[in-house]
């Protein structure tokens, strides 16, 4: 054999095992068209741009936008929506482009598209995951209708530092609610056939750790051990790409000394290899470029980074788009880690079905059909007064009867513009019922006298702050003085007062975290003239957050909290107020007595020092100054009713293997109304070979019942319910006494125990 012919066996060898070692995608359609694509186009495909016009949703948008997808270097869209204004994107996409690639469209579509659900802290109250999963789907519905295929939608950060303002954007601070409220929503997103008209990709996010930045400043470094992370933080987005989550987005903070943008640990060894994620990630907005702020190199340097690491699209920043090709020419990335990348969004685009119809989600005749109808108003609605939680009720004040004589007082009782809540970007402010409207619609024959009686606040700098995008907080012309005088005198000359209190919408979200998390100065005064007049007052609580309410909570007053409930708002406080529907929502983040006991949250340990009688003793773990218990625990909140716990028993004292053990309690209504409960169960894993919490979350039922009706609700631990991340982070359940608690919040006190053979 020649020379010439042997380093032509050897070149072809080479190229064989090299194709055998590339990831073909197994769609043959995109493979095809990766084959087609120049390095160019392929890059082009992992830049998503923002062009502006709507609400911001980032510090920066993007230039040029029309022309970069002209010449194919935009591989999606996000902020732009409407099947009119897509179809002339997507059409730019598809006509003028080489390969015709269709564009992603992107939204955040965080509690509802048009009809605004309540924020997604208040939904995780409800404890009802069929009623989330409806929210989702519906929100699907009307945002399919409007053009968009792609939701960045759940934020699923675990949270237990209610001074983060994002805190409102998820579902509290327990995993165990967190990953059901998950698998909800990419459900009720996905639904069952992506390429449906009607369903879009979802994105879990924020990828990791997010909510437990240092000190609830929004952006903050994070600093978690592995034990923690696996424990408490990471399961909801496990549980997320266990239900098929279609796309990731990494989050801006570091995870143990990484950009989760750049973090290869996070986004390849945890995400693809541990958990078997086969979608596309993309970086949150700029967080690509962020990676320089964080001290790891300049753009070039943070982009090949990232794309070694597993992220496969860039927010906007355009780091991808501008150094990719540089890094290939130096041998700094290989155009098979592009490839990797493109192909993952390229198959995103074939399963919605893009390639076959880049236009079938724009069907200008859904809008009207879909959105914003009366039976979705209606829907949100029922769901706002689903979510809100009855933190006290003195005397029961609640519910009003509908023929009494009202002072409805408050900054935020004849406010419409503060009832969609943060990050609603999707909906119309203008659309939304007031507390003064709903009260009247509910209440047609009560006598209603309305008074401001305060600010939200008077601090001029906070307000503006907060009224980023819109007038959140609008400052009365009279004096603080002048504005109490007033709602005293309204409330004089009434049975009964309702104020309506709390924070602005943009008082908790993005980039809004408070050290403060009290109600507003102003505002306190304002309940403390009103409760001096020796009216029953009602406390109509609104926030984006746990707050810290100690003064509040000792006053012989009832409080409604309700976040902020959305398009309905006022429909639905006025159900919940005049009794139309009894409250049945269940707190998912700890209320703490003060900012110093943040982070407070229910799993807590033992320690070696535990306090169990809660009065303070030197050399046990407590403060000087407060008990170690919350003002309000987990899973708190009461009804109109009140339930009656008994008899709890277990099917099973001794388990092993894969074998399950249901818990069957007796639950009574024994109060005066119908009313429904969530049923909740606490386990304790006695001893195991890493520190226990005291106890955790571990299944949870919301029952009906009517008034003097009993129940039997059981409730199943599973075997792998009783396992966790150990020292080797194995996921395993260790031989041993177990105890189940069972009742009505994280206090339950009914307990029974069983052994794991
Ligand atoms: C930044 C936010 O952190 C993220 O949640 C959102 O999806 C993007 N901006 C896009 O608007």
């Amino acid at each position: 054999m020649t020379l010439h012919k042997q380093c032509l066996i050897v070149f072809l060898f080479y190229t064989f095992i090299q194709l055998c070692a590339q990831e073909r995608s197994s769609i043959p359609e995109v493979q095809e068209l990766l084959d087609k694509m120049t390095l160019d186009e392929k890059i082009g495909q992992l830049n998503l741009l923002t062009p502006g016009g709507g609400v911001a949703t980032g510090a920066v948008v993007s230039k040029d936008v029309e022309n970069k997808i002209k010449s194919g270097q935009v591989g999606g869209l996000f902020g732009v929506s409407g099947p009119d204004k897509v179809r002339i994107a997507q059409k730019i996409a598809v006509k003028d482009t080489r390969l015709k690639i269709p564009l992603l469209i992107g939204s955040d579509v965080i509690h509802g598209y048009k009809t605004t659900f309540p924020i997604p802290l208040g939904l995780s109250c409800s404890w009802d995951m069929e009623l989330i999963e409806k929210t989702a789907r519906l929100a699907a519905i009307e945002a399919t209708a409007d053009g968009i295929n792609w939701n960045f939608s759940p934020m699923v950060d675990i949270a237990r530092d209610p001074r983060w303002g994002r805190i409102a954007e998820g579902a509290g601070e327990d995993p165990y609610l967190g990953s059901a409220i998950a698998r909800a929503m990419v459900q009720g997103y996905q639904g069952t056939d992506l390429s449906h008209p009607n369903t879009m990709l979802s994105c879990v996010k924020h990828f990791a750790l997010y909510g437990a930045s240092q000190a609830g400043r929004d952006y903050h470094t994070v600093d978690m051990g592995k034990i923690k992370m696996f424990n408490q933080y990471l399961p909801p987005y496990k549980a997320a790409v266990d239900a098929g989550v279609a796309s990731v987005m990494t989050s801006f903070n570091d995870v143990d000394g990484i950009p989760a943008t750049g973090n290869r640990w996070l986004l390849t060894d945890l995400l693809r290899n541990r958990w078997g994620f086969n979608g596309f990630v993309v970086s949150d907005y700029t967080s690509l470029n962020e990676m320089m702020f964080h001290g790891l190199g300049n753009l070039q340097d943070v982009s090949a980074l990232s794309l070694k690491a597993g992220l496969d699209m860039d927010m906007v920043g355009e780091g991808f788009l501008t150094t990719l090709k540089k890094s290939i020419a130096e041998g700094k990335v290989t155009e098979e880690e592009i490839n990797r990348a493109c192909t993952r969004i390229l198959e995103a685009k074939y399963t919605l079905g893009l390639f076959d119809d880049p236009y079938h989600y724009l069907d200008s005749s859904r809008p009207k059909k879909d959105i914003l109808t009366p039976k979705n108003r209606q829907f949100a609605r029922e769901v706002a007064a689903r979510s809100f939680v009855l933190l006290k009720n003195h005397k029961a004040i609640l519910p009003l009867r509908k023929n009494a004589k009202i002072a409805l007082v408050g900054p935020l009782a004849d406010s419409r513009n503060n009832m969609l809540g943060t990050w609603a970007p999707t909906g119309n402010p203008d659309l939304a019922v007031t507390v003064i409207e709903g009260f009247k619609k509910v209440a047609p024959t009560a006598t209603i006298a309305y008074a401001k009686g305060a600010n939200i606040t008077d601090d001029k700098a906070l307000a503006k702050k907060v009224n980023v995008f819109g007038p959140r907080v609008v400052i009365d012309k009279r004096s603080p003085e002048a504005m109490i005088k007033e709602a005293v005198d309204v409330a004089n000359s009434a049975d009964v007062v309702v104020a309506v209190v709390g924070e602005a919408t943009e008082m908790s979200g993005e980039s809004a975290s408070r050290t403060d998390i009290s109600i507003p100065k102003s505002q306190k005064k304002l309940i403390r003239a009103l409760v001096a007049t020796g009216k029953p007052v009602a406390l109509v609580l609104m926030s984006g957050r746990p707050l810290s309410i100690p003064e509040e909570y000792n006053m012989p007053v009832a409080i409604l909290q309700v976040w902020h409930p959305g398009v309905e708002a006022g429909n639905a406080i006025g159900d919940v107020v005049f009794g139309n529907y009894n409250p049945s929502g269940k707190l998912s983040a700890t209320w703490p007595r003060n900012v110093g006991q943040i982070p407070i949250y229910h799993s807590v340990k033992n320690t070696g020092r535990p306090n169990p009688e809660g009065k303070y003793e030197k050399f046990k773990t407590n403060y000087l100054d407060v008990p170690n218990t919350p003002l309000l625990p987990f899973g708190y909140g009461l009804s109109y009713t009140t339930f009656a716990y008994s008899n709890l028993r277990l099917d099973k004292t001794e388990i092993s293997g894969n074998q399950s053990v249901n818990a069957t309690v007796t639950v009574e209504n024994t109060g005066d109304y119908d009313g429904e409960e969530v049923v909740q169960l606490y386990l304790s894993d006695v001893v195991r070979s890493i520190t226990p919490p005291k106890r955790q979350l571990k299944g949870f039922k919301k029952v009906m019942l009517k008034k003097g009706e009993r129940k039997e609700v059981t409730l199943t631990v599973s075997s792998d319910d009783l396992k966790f991340y150990n020292g080797n982070l194995e996921f395993i359940a260790e031989p041993g006494e177990f105890v189940i608690y069972v009742g009505t919040d994280s206090n339950a006190e009914l307990s029974s125990s069983f052994i794991l053979k």
